[in-house]
């Protein structure tokens, strides 16, 4: 399970479960840089690794191809790439303005594809080539208010197997992994303001606990591992259960 001797990029790596990919592949031993596009998350990020050479951030806007090339064309070379930045709003369909979705396509979406045919071709350059790409439950679960959201994650279900099939016979692996309710910041004001829905939450999820960054960051540390070689085109649903149906009836 070890990744010693691999470098590995994560977009949206400066924050939530990002920065728990971050630092979960460091703690296997990789060399890690995160990407981001806030000053005051990037200066946090560097003063936490500021004793450790093999951990780096830097200033990128996913939905801008020129940024991620400039990143790619300072690298030496890739092993394990992770397309995590993401956003969400909670708005009816009716009522998303143009503005806000646009940004949702080309953050989640759109972002996630150039990511990876920017960097891409770094991995296969190397033997064991990775990318994880962070979904979400709502890829295979309707949710109301964030109908955007969901195109979006659903999305990427088809980019990830399809990619796994362009780039198999690269040696790379796609996978993903699907994220059910997080205690991040994308979460955390919802959850304050309504105690009621997380206790909902709770009693509808098998394993009755609101998931934690780390949960996915060890998941997304095994993919990135020799140990999920023989595993691609899947999306690995976190979410302690709730996607496994329910016992309302
Ligand atoms: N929390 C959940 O319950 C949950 C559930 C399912 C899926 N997810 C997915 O998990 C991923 C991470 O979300 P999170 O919960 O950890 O929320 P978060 O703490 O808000 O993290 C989102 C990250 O994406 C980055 N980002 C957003 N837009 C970007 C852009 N245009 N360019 C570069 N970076 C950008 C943010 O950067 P800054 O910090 O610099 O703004 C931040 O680091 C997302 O893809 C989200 O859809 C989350």
């Amino acid at each position: 399970m070890r990744l010693d001797g691999k470098t590995a990029l994560v977009t949206g790596g400066t924050s939530g479960i990002g920065l728990a990919i971050i630092r979960a592949l460091r703690r296997d031993g990789a060399r890690v840089i995160a990407l981001g596009r806030s000053k005051e998350h990037i200066e946090t990020f560097r003063e936490e690794f500021r004793q450790d050479s093999l951990a780096s951030a830097e200033l990128v806007d996913v939905r801008d191809r020129d940024e991620l090339k400039g990143v790619r064309d300072r690298l030496d070379g890739l092993d394990i790439l992770i397309p995590n930045a993401g956003i969400n709003t909670r708005v009816k369909a009716l009522d998303l303005e143009d503005e806000a979705l646009r940004d949702m396509l080309q953050t989640n979406l759109y972002g996630v594809f150039v990511t990876c045919q920017v960097f891409g071709p770094l991995l296969f350059l190397r033997p064991g080539g990775r990318v994880v790409v962070t979904s979400s439950l709502a890829a295979i679960h309707g949710l109301d208010l964030r109908v955007a959201y969901t195109a979006t994650k659903a999305g990427l279900s088809g980019l990830v197997r399809s990619l796994a099939i362009e780039w198999g016979p690269k040696g790379v692996t796609v996978n993903a992994v699907g994220p059910g309710i997080i205690e991040t910041s994308l979460t955390r004001a919802y959850m304050d303001k309504h105690p009621e829905r997380v206790r909902a939450t709770i009693e509808n999820t098998p394993l009755r606990r609101i998931g934690t960054p780390e949960d996915v960051a060890d998941v997304v540390a095994f993919l990135a591992s020799d140990g999920a070689r023989f595993i691609t085109g899947q999306t690995i649903y976190v979410d302690g259960g709730i996607s496994a149906g329910s016992s309302w009836w």
